[in-house]
């Protein structure tokens, strides 16, 4: 009794925090309370980062953490950043009215001293000049399809010694969508910056883009080789996300067993989102929506609805596209069902054989031909590429949909 009361003076003399659920679980943006560190990544950002002239490209399956873990860098270190996000649209040009946009935080009046000091009044003045002559083009275009033109004056060296003035990082989001014809000019820029460094040390272009390598990222020639930094941001592991699952309960008092926790891994298929997006609908309804005086103890059996609402959330893409590829003519076996969910319960990159030697527990008859038959379907476009085979190993081409059989498994056993 008495120990029970010193612990709750204890807790409420430390001011245990108060979050919100949708701050510690946040399936679509950048996890902060939830937050867990990944030790070589970060030091490997934080080198380069530290050395003047070089500019990084940080590479790695969509939902790898790529942008949690520079946010997390750029927070930890208070650094200065302007960002452009870029679409199946972008142009070099769109890309620098971006950035020149971006930076009017730190070259308007309402910008605080700090950011002001190192900015010369010439430099404030010819950023306001440009700024007002490119507000002018949208006001004479109104009521039409604004399209805004770059001003001659606005030249990508221009844009470096505004960035540079502020001494902030330049991030370009989501790199991999841009068009192949503009990707080579972006590695000009990159250039121009690396040759400004001598006067701009601070300043620097960070890429980010969902690829397998960094080449794919940004196509630079080799002369910029040893000046741009690839960093691979790797899926997390299940032991990472089982992390992720646990930190989040603790901030919101609330105990999630270690199995549950591990379950939702194994679901999240080493996408953080996933886990993020289990953890909240668990969270939900249980009327968890921030963190809770008193410890709350989550039953193991609640994350059957959380899946459950997950996969009906995701009827849109997923399951339509899970109808068109199970088609097929009245036959024996469902292959292609069979053969996903099956494929699903196994580790990335099995062999044919083990493949079958799986399915053959369930069903003892299964015939090989059968199996390769809809496996080079489920490898080409007939049935939209979702497996693929590198060098005899199979796999899911998105590690999302294999998720999400997962989950269908579980509805429909
Ligand atoms: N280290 C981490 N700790 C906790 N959660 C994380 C971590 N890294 C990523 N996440 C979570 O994973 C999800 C995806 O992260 P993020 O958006 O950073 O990935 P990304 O690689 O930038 O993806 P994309 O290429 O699609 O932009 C988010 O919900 C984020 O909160
Ligand atoms: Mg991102």
């Amino acid at each position: 009794m008495i120990k029970n009361f010193t612990s709750k003076i204890l807790r409420l003399l430390k001011k245990t925090p108060v979050y919100e659920l949708k701050d510690v679980f946040t399936p679509t943006s950048s996890a902060n309370i939830s937050y867990i560190s990944r030790t070589s990544v970060e030091k490997k950002l934080k080198k380069a980062l530290d050395i003047p002239g070089k500019q990084i490209v940080i590479y790695g399956h969509s939902g790898s953490g790529k942008t949690t873990i520079l946010n997390h860098i750029v927070k930890e270190q208070c650094l200065k950043t302007i960002t452009s996000r870029c679409t199946n649209n972008s142009t070099i040009d769109t890309i620098i009215l971006d950035a020149f946009d971006s930076l009017n935080q730190y070259y308007t009046e309402s910008t605080n001293i700090s950011h002001k000091e190192s900015l010369t009044g010439s430099i404030t003045s010819e950023y306001l000049g440009i700024k007002s002559s490119i507000t002018g083009t949208l006001e004479n275009n109104v009521g039409e399809i604004q399209k805004r033109v770059l001003p001659p004056q606005l030249t990508i060296q221009r844009l470096c010694d505004f960035i540079g003035s502020t001494k902030a990082l330049w991030i370009i989001e989501d790199f991999h969508k841009i068009p192949e014809s503009e990707k080579s000019k972006i590695s000009q820029m990159m250039k121009l910056f690396m040759d400004k460094a001598v006067d701009y040390p601070n300043s620097k272009i960070i890429v980010l883009g969902a690829a397998n390598n960094g080449y794919e990222v940004v196509q630079h020639d080799t002369e910029l080789n040893n000046r741009v930094s690839e960093i691979e941001v790797p899926l997390l592991t299940t032991a990472e996300i089982v992390k992720i699952v646990e930190k989040g309960a603790t901030a919101l008092n609330i105990s999630i067993s270690t199995e549950t926790a591990t379950e939702i891994a194994k679901y999240a298929n080493c996408l953080a989102t996933i886990a993020h997006q289990l953890a909240y609908n668990l969270c939900f309804n249980n009327n968890i929506s921030k963190t809770q005086r008193k410890s709350v103890i989550i039953p193991n059996s609640e994350l059957d609805q959380a899946v459950k609402d997950f996969t009906s959330e995701k009827q849109d893409t997923y399951k339509k596209l899970y109808m068109k590829i199970t088609q097929q003519r009245e036959g024996k076996y469902q292959n292609v069902s069979i053969i996903l969910s099956t494929l699903c319960e196994m580790n990335d990159n099995v062999t044919q054989h083990a493949l079958l030697t799986k399915i053959q527990e369930n069903f003892p008859s299964y015939p090989p031909s059968n199996l390769s038959t809809y496996l080079k379907q489920l490898y080409s476009p007939e049935r939209e590429e979702v497996l693929r085979n590198n060098a005899g190993r199979i796999s899911f081409s998105e590690p999302f949909f294999k998720s999400y059989i997962r989950m269908l498994n579980v509805q429909q056993p």
